[in-house]
């Protein structure tokens, strides 16, 4: 299985698929790392793992439309199975969408439908919620909105701060987004 991961920031949990498939915790191949952002610290630790990268800036081009165009070309040509969405900050359109449906998969710091969007451990810290966590689903056109695959729980003590926060649901989401990927890859998804 060919995956490609896209990423817009830190790329942490790029970090934790690879270190997943070179521990053979992942049974599978990431083939490229897609960035929109042309000095995301992500770049560099793919330069450092040896991932292929293929980095856009999105102004170059006249819309959504063109730069989506240009990723199924690259994503078709390395033969491309899964898209991993790990910090992505654009929504995907039709363009994408339809080439690539069922075959796209998006990780978010919460337990949906609660708290979609930006900043979703602010929101859940701000709410006051006791559990939060993870979810794994797969993308349609909506926010946050796809078939949910896996969730994880994250529970907030009294004494925690966002940051604290932040930081459980990213460890939770570093063993859970390979592992979901495996579980995908072993049903043949
Ligand atoms: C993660 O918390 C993920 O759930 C959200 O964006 C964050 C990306 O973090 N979609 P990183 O770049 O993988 O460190």
């Amino acid at each position: 299985t060919k995956i490609a991961v896209f990423a817009s920031g830190t790329g942490s949990n790029y970090d934790a698929i690879i270190e997943a498939e070179k521990n053979g915790v992942m049974d599978a191949e990431v083939a490229l790392l897609v960035c929109d952002t042309p000095n995301a610290k992500v770049l560099d630790k793919a330069n450092e793992y040896g991932t292929p990268t293929f980095a856009f800036d999105p102004k170059q081009y006249r819309n959504k439309e063109m730069f989506e165009a240009k990723l199924v070309e690259i994503l078709q040509l390395e033969k491309v199975d899964l898209i991993v969405l790990a910090g992505y900050m654009r929504l995907i359109g039709e363009t994408l969408l339809r080439p690539f449906e069922g075959k796209i998969i998006n990780i978010h710091p919460s337990l949906l439908p609660s708290f979609p969007g930006l900043d979703a451990v602010g929101q859940a810290f701000d709410a006051g919620v006791k559990v939060s966590g993870v979810t794994i689903h797969y993308v349609d056109e909506g926010m946050d909105t796809g078939k949910i695959i896996a969730q994880a729980p994250v529970q907030i003590e009294d004494d925690m701060t966002r940051e604290d926060l932040q930081k459980a649901v990213h460890q939770v989401e570093h063993t859970l987004y390979p592992a979901t990927i495996q579980k995908l890859i072993t049903r043949g998804e």
